[in-house]
């Protein structure tokens, strides 16, 4: 390691928390890097769209270079720096693990909890860690206070993670789960909450839907929120595939609570996610942990040994997307899922489910089918005679491949997709 390398990366890491640990503990790579850890540039916010401008961000990732991964809305590569951090942790806690925990929990009670509500827009009380997005959509549920014969309302498209809660809750505590059918594409924000607002009865407490949805569809937070907030309801929301994405600011957006992952779009650790209970809504929403959680203390957080290499790693992610600027991540995933939609627009036998306008399609994740063609044949072949990593996306009686682009991908990899896809047409 040259001596501005080694300084430029001591600044980085001071900047991340992951310098705690001191630059002794990093470089220790199981797969073969694609760049060695010296060679890996500074990272800084890129000044424009285009492949070369991020060539500098996509070398911060370990990347095989023998596979195009295009499967982040499944689960986020996260970049070096990130797998430094938690391998950092899992060192201290296994050279001294008093100190270790104690170094551990103050990073993440420093940086990280202050770094996600200051990602999230909200108060630092207001949130708390959990293993994944599913984990936090549980407590959300099973914490809102419901009678039996109150009703739930939510969407086709909710995720299982998203969907089996209610279920829970109508098998276990007699309460009504409610679905509406949301068709793909989405044909405009106030159809959605026409269906929302249509669908309402004298019963009904709360309503539930994804920010981002498994096929990349946008829903109207804020208005969805406002909307259920005139009627008296309480808004439950999925943020899984939302955070990271592009910035959020969940004090604006209104909703009472939100449960995310943090291990896709934000590339933190595999097995980390957040749940957020806003102040005001803790009344409605009490801990399922802790029967004397108060609104002081409502003890939302997931209680025992924690997984705190991982968790305090998180604060590598969020500093990584803080220097990109989550802005400039949602621009750059815009550009390169509107340049595969080009693509696809243009060929004979694809029909693109996700929407055509800005306010209904997220950023990064692009839903098509292939006339005639089984999406998980399609996804299995790419996979292994190709190299190329994309999901299917069979939901809703539809048969549709999932396509989920992040910032280290390039034009050059969309091109090679398309390609492969053509000798499926
Ligand atoms: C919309 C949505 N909600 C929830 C989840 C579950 O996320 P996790 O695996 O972090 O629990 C997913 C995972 O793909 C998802 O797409």
């Amino acid at each position: 390691m040259n001596n501005l390398t080694k300084v430029s990366r001591r600044r980085f890491l001071a900047t991340t928390g992951t310098g705690i640990f001191g630059l002794s503990t990093f470089g220790c790579y199981k797969s073969k890097p694609h760049l060695e850890d010296k060679d890996r540039p500074t990272l800084h916010r890129p000044t424009g769209m285009d492949d070369a401008a991020w060539a500098d961000v996509r070398a911060q990732f370990i990347l095989d270079p023998s596979i195009i991964y295009m499967n982040n809305a499944s689960l986020g590569m996260p970049p070096a720096i990130v797998a430094e951090a938690v391998a950092a942790g899992y060192k201290a806690v296994s050279r001294e693990p008093s100190r270790g925990k104690h170094d551990l929990s103050e990073q993440i009670s420093q940086l990280v909890i202050p770094g996600l509500s200051r990602l999230l827009g909200t108060n630092a009380n207001e949130i708390a860690l959990t293993r994944n997005a599913t984990e936090a959509l549980h407590l959300q549920a099973v914490g809102l206070d419901l009678q039996p014969g109150d009703e739930v309302i939510f969407t086709t498209q909710e995720h299982p993670a998203g969907l089996r809660p209610w279920l829970f809750r109508a098998d276990r505590h007699g309460i009504k789960a409610t679905d509406i059918f949301v068709p793909s594409p989405l044909k405009s924000e106030e159809h959605l909450i026409g269906l929302f607002e249509n669908a309402i009865t004298p019963r009904t407490r709360a309503i539930a839907f994804c920010h981002v949805t498994r096929g990349g569809h946008l829903y109207p937070v804020k208005k969805l929120s406002e909307m259920a907030r005139n009627h008296g309801l309480i808004s439950l929301v999925d943020g899984a595939q939302a955070v990271g994405m592009f910035p959020i600011d969940l004090h604006d957006l209104g909703c009472d609570a939100y449960s995310a992952s943090l291990h896709k779009w934000l590339l933190g650790p595999v097995g980390t996610g957040v749940l957020y209970i806003s102040e005001s809504a803790r009344q409605h929403i009490r801990s399922a942990y802790a029967h004397d959680g108060t609104l002081d203390s409502p003890a939302f957080a997931p209680p025992g040994t924690a997984d705190l290499p991982l968790r305090a790693g998180i604060s590598a992610a969020i500093s990584f997307m803080e220097t990109i600027g989550l802005d400039n991540v949602e621009l750059r995933t815009r550009y390169l899922s509107d340049y595969l939609k080009e693509q696809l627009s243009e060929m004979n036998g694809i029909k693109l489910l996700s929407g055509g306008t800005l306010r209904t399609s997220c950023p990064g994740s692009t839903i098509f089918e292939v006339e005639d063609v089984d999406a998980i044949k399609i996804v299995s072949t790419t996979n292994k005679m190709h190299s190329i990593h994309i999901d299917e996306h069979k939901r809703d009686g539809h048969n549709a491949i999932r396509v989920s682009t992040h910032i280290y991908n390039t034009k050059t990899e969309v091109d090679r997709l398309v390609e492969v896809l053509q000798g499926f047409i």
